[in-house]
C-alpha cells in the first residue's frame, strides 16, 4: 500500500470537508506520507471539489477527509486501473463518489490511455450500480479473488479516441 501511494505513475484524489481539495500524488491520510505526518506529501492541487454538506456525525467529523479515490497509471501502460474509491458513509448517495470517478477517468484520457480496468467484490451492487451508470461493463468474473473467497468482477471503460491522433501519421 505505501509504495502504491507513492509510485509517481499513481494519481490521487482527496475529497476534504473543508477546502475541498483535490490532489495528484499520495493522499494525505495519516501515516501515508514519508514524512509520517498527516499532510500531503508531494501532493499538487489540480483542481476543487464542490462544497460538502456539513455532517452532524461523531466518526465523520473526526477527519477532514471524506472520499479518496485513486488511478495507478504507468507512463508506459495503454490502461488505468482505479485502484480504490471510497466515501464515508455519512456522505454516500449524494454524488461524491461519482464526481471521484469522473475525475479518475478524465485524467486517464488526460494521459491519452485506452481504458480503464478495475475490480469489484461481486456483492458489492452499489459500486457496480456506479460503474455501469460510468460506462464500465462487466469482462471477466476472477474467482475467489477476495478474501473470504468472494469472487471479483472485472469491468473496464474504453475512453475516446482524440480524433487528432487518429488522424496523425
Ligand atoms: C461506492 C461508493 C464510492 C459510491 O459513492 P457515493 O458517493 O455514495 O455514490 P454517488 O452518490 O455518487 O452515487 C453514484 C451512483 O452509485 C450508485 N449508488 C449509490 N448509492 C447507492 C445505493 N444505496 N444503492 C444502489 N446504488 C447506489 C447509483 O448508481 C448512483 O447513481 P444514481 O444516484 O444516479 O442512482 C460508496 O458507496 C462507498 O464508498 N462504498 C464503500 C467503499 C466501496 O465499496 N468502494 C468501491 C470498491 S470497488
Amino acid at each position: 500500500m505505501r509504495s502504491e501511494l507513492a509510485s509517481p505513475h499513481t494519481f490521487y484524489l482527496v475529497a476534504e470537508r473543508d477546502g475541498a481539495r483535490e490532489v495528484a500524488g499520495p493522499p494525505a491520510v495519516a501515516g501515508a506520507g514519508r514524512s509520517g505526518g498527516a499532510g500531503p506529501v508531494g501532493a499538487e492541487v489540480v483542481g476543487t471539489v464542490p462544497p460538502l454538506p456539513p455532517s452532524g456525525s461523531a466518526s465523520a467529523s473526526a477527519s477532514h477527509i471524506v472520499g479518496y479515490a485513486g488511478l495507478s497509471a504507468p507512463s508506459s501502460a495503454e490502461q488505468g486501473d482505479v485502484q480504490n474509491i471510497a466515501v464515508v458513509a455519512e456522505l454516500r448517495g449524494a454524488g461524491l463518489g461519482r464526481h471521484l470517478l469522473r475525475r479518475l477517468v478524465a485524467e486517464a484520457e488526460r494521459r491519452g490511455l485506452s481504458d480503464v480496468l478495475l475490480e469489484v467484490r461481486i456483492d458489492n451492487s452499489v459500486a457496480q450500480s456506479l460503474y455501469a451508470a460510468e460506462g464500465f461493463e462487466q469482462i471477466a468474473i476472477r474467482p475467489r479473488y477476495y478474501r473470504g473467497a468472494i469472487d471479483a468482477v472485472i469491468m473496464r471503460k474504453q475512453l475516446a479516441v482524440d480524433p487528432t491522433e487518429e488522424a496523425s501519421p
